[in-house]
């Protein structure tokens, strides 16, 4: 007999969330699909870190979920049932499923998508919506070209490790920051940047300096504060920020950074705001980009699987503390039963 189980809330977190605020349930598995949607068995979920801002009511004006709700977030799928004409049994999508084994979804949202250059799974990651924020900030937004110095933190990331790699594949110099020699390692020798810069590490605003001289054109920032007011007094005149995350205050007390107005107007500096949900309806873009470079070795990615529904509370706190390394998922089942 199949056996349906979920992650649920135990109690709404205090702070950033961590595993203990999670439990494992056991739930009815969905008899068929709903009305015109599609019943699911759930391979890989995706660990992102505006999930934990969600679960606290911090994201996008979306309410927190209550004590005993299911976790939500995206997932890569296997169609078991439609009622959708456009979905047949056996071919896979991803969609918000929510942490749990079976679902029983619209299909309204579903993206279908196809085994290629890389598994399934990357369609949560290089192929998916950090991909797609890589390159709607790094080719639409900044508009990077050959002349560029392209500074980015969490390099070894998701988004941050692509989005170097486009940068560096249209011709620009890539250097990166990240904590960590594990990290450093991926940047550099996987990803193929010319420089990873540790922020960990003592005297790395010098070094920073050093390797993106005469000072970078573009930044595109994850982080927050301790990065951005190291990186932007070195911005050249007339370059370009790119403010896509802020990590480091996402469950922090305090205020975010603020940027001094000042020396914005004195480096004729253009700094745009990112929300990848602007570019949601050119994926199709960004995957023509991305395929033929995933299948000729010119973008490569990573991934920090964990095993099992019942590792998503531990992983997801690892994700969140940075303990990762590349894109955080969680492998719930294999790809074919
Ligand atoms: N604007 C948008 O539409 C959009 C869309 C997707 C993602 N994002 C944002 O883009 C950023 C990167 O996303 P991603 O999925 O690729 O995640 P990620 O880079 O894999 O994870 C975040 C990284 O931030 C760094 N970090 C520094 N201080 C931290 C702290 N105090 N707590 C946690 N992490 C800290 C860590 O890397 P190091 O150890 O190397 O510092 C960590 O690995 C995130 O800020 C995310 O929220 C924005």
């Amino acid at each position: 007999m199949i056996t349906n189980r979920q992650v649920v809330l135990k109690r709404p977190p205090a702070g950033m969330p961590k595993a203990a605020d999670f439990e494992i349930a056991p739930c009815p598995m969905p008899p068929a699909p709903p009305p015109g949607g599609l019943l699911v068995r759930v391979i890989a979920l995706s660990m992102d870190p505006y999930l934990g801002g969600r679960l606290r009511g911090r994201h996008m004006g979306e309410p927190a979920p209550a004590p005993g709700a299911k976790l939500p977030g995206f997932a890569v799928a296997e169609i078991l049932e439609s009622d959708a004409p456009d979905f047949a049994p056996g071919e896979f999508v991803v969609t918000e499923t929510g942490w749990t084994r079976y679902a029983a979804i619209p299909a309204a949202g579903a993206r279908k998508v196809t085994p290629g250059p890389a598994p399934l799974s990357a369609h949560l990651g290089v192929l998916g919506m950090p991909g797609l924020t890589a390159w709607a900030g790094v080719t639409q937004l900044a508009k990077v070209g050959p002349d560029d110095i392209f500074v980015v933190d969490a390099a070894a990331g998701a988004v941050g490790g692509t989005a170097g790699q486009i940068a560096k594949n249209l011709g620009a110099r890539a250097i990166g920051i990240a904590g960590g020699n594990a990290k450093l390692a991926l940047v550099t020798n996987t990803y193929g940047f010319d420089a990873c810069i540790d922020y960990r590490a003592e005297g790395w605003q010098a070094k920073l300096k050093a390797a993106c001289a005469p000072g970078p054109t573009v930044h595109f920032e994850n982080v927050g504060e301790t990065v951005l007011q190291t990186v932007f007094p070195m911005l050249q005149t007339y370059g370009r920020v790119v403010l896509c995350g802020l990590a480091e205050h996402y469950h922090a007390d305090g205020n975010p950074p603020v940027l001094p107005v000042g020396p914005i107007v004195g480096k004729r500096a253009a700094i745009y705001g990112l929300v990848v949900y602007d570019f949601y309806d050119r994926l199709a873009e960004w995957h023509a980009i991305a395929l033929p470079w995933l299948a000729s070795g010119q973008l490569k990615f990573h991934e920090d699987a964990s095993d099992g529904l019942e590792s998503a509370p531990a992983q997801f706190e690892r994700m969140l503390r940075g303990q990762h390394l590349g894109k955080a998922i969680v492998r719930v089942a294999p790809d074919k039963p």
